[in-house]
Formats: C-alpha cells, structure tokens, sequence
C-alpha cells in the first residue's frame, strides 16, 4: 500500500485498461484491494493501422487474463460508448486511454481522441464527485534541455501538444471546479510487465531483452551511451497514480526516477541479468533533432504526492527478467 486511502467498496473506472499502463493499475486494486470494483473501459485492438504501420490502439485481452473486474469495449470517442457508463457511480477515475504512439502524425485523430475525450471525462468526474488522475506525458517537454521541469513546455509532435492541451484543460477546469481532484502524470520512459502488446512502440529494455534472447548482439543507435532518458519502472508509475488521488494540491507531476541512464546501460544490465556478452551492434540514428537527454525534475511530485520511485534501473530490468522470458517468441498479434 502506497498510502492509507482504502480502495475497497470504491467503484474505480480505468480507461484504456485493456493498455500497459491500465491494466497494471486494475491488477493492483485487484490484489491489493479485493473488494473494490473495478471497471475497464477500453476499445481494445482491431485490425486497423496508421500510416506508420501500427496498430491503432494496443488493448489486448492477454493484459487482463485472470482480472476478475467489469469490462467494457468501448470508444472514448463514441457518446453512446460513453453512456455505457452512466450506471455507475466512481469514485476514482483513472484516464489512461489514449493514442499512446507517439510517431502517428493524424493530428486530427490525436486531437480528437486524446483532447476531446478528455472533456467528456471531466464532465463525467464532475458528476460523479470522483477524483481525476490521468496521463500526461514528457512529450509535451518536446526536446528541451533536462531536467524537464512543470511550466516549461516545447511539445514537438501531435502526440506531444494533446497532452499539453491535456494538462491546460486540467488546469482550467481546477480552478472552475475547486473542489475537484485533477491531477496530470507526466510519464517518463515507462518499461515492466504487460508492455508486450505495443509492439515496436513498447519500451527498449523488452525490444533489447528479446534481441539478446534471440542471441543477436542488441542493436542501438551510435553512441548509445551518451543517449540518456529517465526511465521509469510501471511499479513506481502505479505509485504515482495511487498516491496522485491524495495531492497537496492539483496539477500536473513528473513521473520519473530524475536520474537519466543511457540506453547502453540497458542493453549491459541486459546482458549482465541474462548472463550474455554478445557486444552491441551499432547503426546510424536515422532521426533529426532527436532528444539526447530526458531528467524528470521530481521535486513537486515528491512535495505535493508524497511520490518516491523505488526502482533504479537495475533492480527494475531485475524484476522484469522473468516476464521477459516467459513472453521470448510470443507473438504480439
Ligand atoms: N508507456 C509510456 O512510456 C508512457 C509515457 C508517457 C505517457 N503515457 C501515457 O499513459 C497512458 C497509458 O499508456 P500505455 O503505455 O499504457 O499505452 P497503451 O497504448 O498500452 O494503452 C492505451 C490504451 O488505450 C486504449 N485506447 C486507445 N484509443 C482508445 C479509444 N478511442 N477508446 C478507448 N480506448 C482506447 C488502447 O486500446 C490501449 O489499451 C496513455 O495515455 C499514454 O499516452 C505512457
């Protein structure tokens, strides 16, 4: 338990439930909080693509096998979906649900799953009295310089500016509604179990993990090792979210360890945990502009949530191993 709020008896709506994020949340309440009633709201995946060749959503019923709450399929962008929750009465709401790829160019398919949406859960917050936590991202930091810090935003691809707009509607709707709990969680690299199923979009440490598993050197940008981000592991993200339902006081938090490792050290802790040594094999960065250095400033999260990650990469790609494993040679589909 992250703090002393008793979930149990709570009616608590995850969307995007079916995702990495969400169902890791719904396993959480499930084990730590038995009596709570848990309901996911997903559209789950069907067979449609973006340009770019992935999926338009990543929900998978595989993330919740043995979940034992409510489920229902549907589209954050469909009103009648949406009054499917109408029955319910939450007392949390976590808004996980989005277009989560964040190299799909659709402005207006973004805008209007990730925006417009959100003003409808606001409206359903409202009404219910629930508490709001939902998912922001350091996308909306674009690439300016580290630490990243709240109030400093540069977003640089459709992705990146819903969420800002996010964090803006939040904001406004705070002050309107005083006595509402909102807050924003700025994830930062977010790796662990139940990420499989984003495919090519899931974190490098399983993407690295898996070439190693293969017994190929894993592949890597030149000069990995002076390509740093903040990665987070999804025990200290679902940290986050609990301890976001008791702030000081509402906004917008970074969520991530504020200590930058570079992608080299993944695939070296990889090897280390996985007893290879197979090299590295290093190919060109195809990308212009690419962000070269990520360091959540967690100094508000800590002050206002209360929030302390738990896991270095390390004892993360540790506690990770296993799953790991078991998912080698799965297929994704
Ligand atoms: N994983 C990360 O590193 C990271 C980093 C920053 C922010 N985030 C944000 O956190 C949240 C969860 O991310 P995730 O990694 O679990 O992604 P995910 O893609 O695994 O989960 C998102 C879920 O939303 C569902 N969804 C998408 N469109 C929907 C729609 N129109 N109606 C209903 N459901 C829909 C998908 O089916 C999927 O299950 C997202 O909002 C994402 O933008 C994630």
């Amino acid at each position: 338990m992250y703090n002393n709020i008793d979930f149990n008896n709570k009616t608590i709506l995850i969307t995007g439930g079916a995702g990495f994020i969400g169902s890791n949340l719904a396993f959480y309440f499930q084990e730590t909080f038995p009596e709570s009633k848990i309901i996911i709201f997903d559209c789950f995946r069907n067979e449609e693509v973006f340009s770019n060749g992935n999926l338009k959503s990543f929900g998978h019923y595989k993330n919740l096998i043995d979940f034992k709450g409510e489920v229902i399929c549907g589209d954050i962008n469909v009103q009648n979906d949406l009054k499917l929750l109408n029955s319910y009465k939450f007392d949390y709401i976590f808004h996980q649900a989005a277009i989560s790829d964040t190299r799909v160019y659709d402005q207006k398919i973004i805008m209007k799953t990730n925006v417009n949406s959100f003003y409808d859960l606001l409206e359903i917050a409202k009404k219910d009295e629930s508490v709001m936590v939902y998912a922001s991202s350091a996308a909306t930091y674009g690439n300016l310089p580290s630490p990243q810090t709240v109030g400093q935003e540069n977003p640089e691809n459709p992705y990146g500016y819903s969420k800002y707009i996010m964090d803006q509607i939040a904001i406004r709707y705070s002050i309107e509604n005083p006595d509402m709990t909102i807050v924003g969680l700025r994830f930062f690299n977010v790796y662990g179990p139940r990420e499989y199923y984003k495919g090519n979009t899931s974190s490098m440490v399983i993407q690295l993990g898996h070439q190693i598993l293969d017994g190929k050197a894993p592949r890597l940008f030149t000069n990995s090792n002076q390509i740093f981000r903040d990665f987070i592991y999804i025990y200290d993200v679902v940290q986050a979210n609990i301890k976001a339902c008791a702030p000081k006081q509402n906004g917008t938090y970074n969520v991530g360890t504020g200590i930058p490792r570079n992608f080299q050290e993944i695939a070296d802790i990889l090897q280390n945990e996985l007893d290879t040594d197979i090299g590295t094999e290093y190919f060109p960065n195809p990308y212009d502009g690419y962000q070269m250095n990520t360091k959540a400033d967690i100094s508000s999260t800590r002050e206002n949530l209360g929030f302390k990650p738990k896991f270095s990469l390390e004892k993360g790609i540790k506690a990770y191993i296993p799953e790991i494993l078991r998912l080698h040679g799965t297929d994704t589909s």
